[in-house]
């Protein structure tokens, strides 16, 4: 059953979505799946200042390309990256192939600023035997390409571009990702997705034409009709879904009718999505579930991501991180997976979110702060047929309104179902009770 319709269009310059113009792939896995992990890799883990320090620090692409020579990965074990993914509850990856320094870390055809191994290659490999589907990142912008022409975000912006694009062609640089992305729908078995980044529509950006953006998605539907394709290729109505990047939409994306469209938030652990050494902003645990609740309460994914270090290993906050999701999710996933908004006639009760499966018609309430002894849910007193709580499945007793003594006792609407708390929370990051309407 379809968790969403698809409708109108919705666009803020990066993000383009559904129209009938525009065939779309398959989206049913990836809307069951909810929890995927995002990648990214490349030579920026060795400045490890995130992947934008090219620009940043606007060196130019001689500069920058020295540190390809650095680059040693003594310690990757893409297994053991899988692993942590498949306990985490992560249901797919998506990995950078070429971010916007243009490093490939894949084994291209078509250039020499490549990685020295196919990592791409033995990632999804890895992945694949753990049973995760495999999506690739693909950069619009590249710093490294000489007929890729300069624009604001290129780290030579502060030089004369008129003068320096005189010598760049785009079109060919347009050719060029035809060749690579093809390259990556066909030699490197089953790809689910592919992540584009990205459309910034403004003078002194770029816009879809820039990337002769019709012509890449043609290309991506003939190789693989069912792959699931992001929207920042920048072309209203294209993509299959959308991707609001560190925020969660408060209701969900929706189309000018109010329907519910696919959207995935990608988010970080800390801030930048390469490495970085010295960011202090990691997420705790509680924010970490909390924010994987919060994009399925709102009928999104989550695509989380990991920056792997110059050694080819996720440091240790990362490590940590996902075991608290791997702790969480192997209790909790009921609550995850195949759902999404709740229906609007249950409101959340106040420090709650609620997932909503269709199919089971259960609904998880998730307890975001716990509860002093009763938990309070308008709308449900008679519709339940069953309350436990999902870690250990406890039974939750049910009650009818309270009576009312003055203001000894909650006030609450007639339909209002009461749950009966333990006084001691679950011994767990976010207790879920699951309601069996
Ligand atoms: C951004 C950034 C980028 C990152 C991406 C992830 O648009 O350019 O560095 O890869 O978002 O969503």
């Amino acid at each position: 059953m379809p968790l969403f319709k698809t409708g109108s269009i919705l666009n803020n310059g990066r993000i383009g979505i559904v129209s009938s113009q525009y065939t779309h792939g398959d989206r049913t896995w990836w809307q069951a799946a909810r929890f995927g992990m995002f990648i990214h890799w490349g030579i920026y883990s060795i400045p490890a200042r995130g992947e934008w320090m090219q620009t940043y620090e606007k060196l130019t692409a001689e500069q920058y390309a020295g540190y390809a020579d650095h680059f040693d990965p003594d310690r990757f074990e893409p297994e053991k990256w899988a692993k942590l993914a498949k306990a985490a509850g992560m249901k797919y990856v998506v990995l950078t192939a070429k971010h916007h320094d243009g490093f490939c870390m894949f084994d291209s055809a078509f250039t020499d600023f490549k990685a020295k191994r196919d990592y791409v290659r033995e990632i999804f490999e890895a992945f694949r035997a753990e049973g995760i589907r495999t999506g690739v990142y693909y950069s619009l912008l590249d710093w490294h390409h000489d007929q890729f022409t300069v624009d604001h975000n290129h780290p030579l912006r502060d030089l004369d571009w008129a003068e320096l694009n005189k010598t760049r062609n785009q079109h060919l640089y347009c050719e060029y990702m035809r060749n690579q992305v093809t390259e990556l729908l066909t030699k490197y078995g089953q790809i689910d997705i592919i992540w584009f980044d990205f459309t910034y529509a403004r003078p002194g950006g770029k816009y879809p034409e820039e990337w002769e953006a019709e012509e890449l998605l043609k290309l991506v539907r003939k190789l693989n009709p069912s792959i699931l394709i992001n929207g920042r290729l920048g072309l209203e109505g294209a993509g299959d879904f959308m991707t609001p990047e560190q925020y969660i939409p408060a209701d969900g994306i929706r189309d000018q009718a109010g329907e519910l469209l696919p959207w995935e938030g990608c988010q970080t652990f800390s801030g930048s999505w390469g490495y970085h050494r010295d960011e202090t902003t990691w997420k705790t645990p509680h924010q970490l579930i909390a924010m994987l609740i919060s994009h399925v309460a709102r009928g999104g994914n989550l695509l989380l991501n990991v920056g792997p270090d110059a050694r080819g290993r996720f440091d240790r906050r990362a490590v940590s991180a996902l075991e608290v999701l791997a702790r969480w999710m192997d209790e909790h996933s009921d609550a995850i997976y195949n759902c999404t908004i709740a229906p609007s006639e249950f409101p959340e009760p106040d420090n709650c979110m609620y997932t909503w499966n269709p199919a089971t018609k259960k609904l998880y309430l998730h307890l975001l702060s716990y509860p002093v002894k009763f938990a309070f849910l308008p709308g449900l007193f008679g519709k339940v047929k069953f309350a436990r709580f999902l870690n250990d499945h406890s039974e939750v007793k049910m009650l009818p309104p309270p009576e009312k003594h003055g203001n000894m006792t909650p006030q609450v609407s007639p339909d209002t179902l009461t749950l009966q708390l333990p006084a001691i929370a679950p011994d767990v990051t976010i207790p879920v009770i699951e309601l069996s309407l």
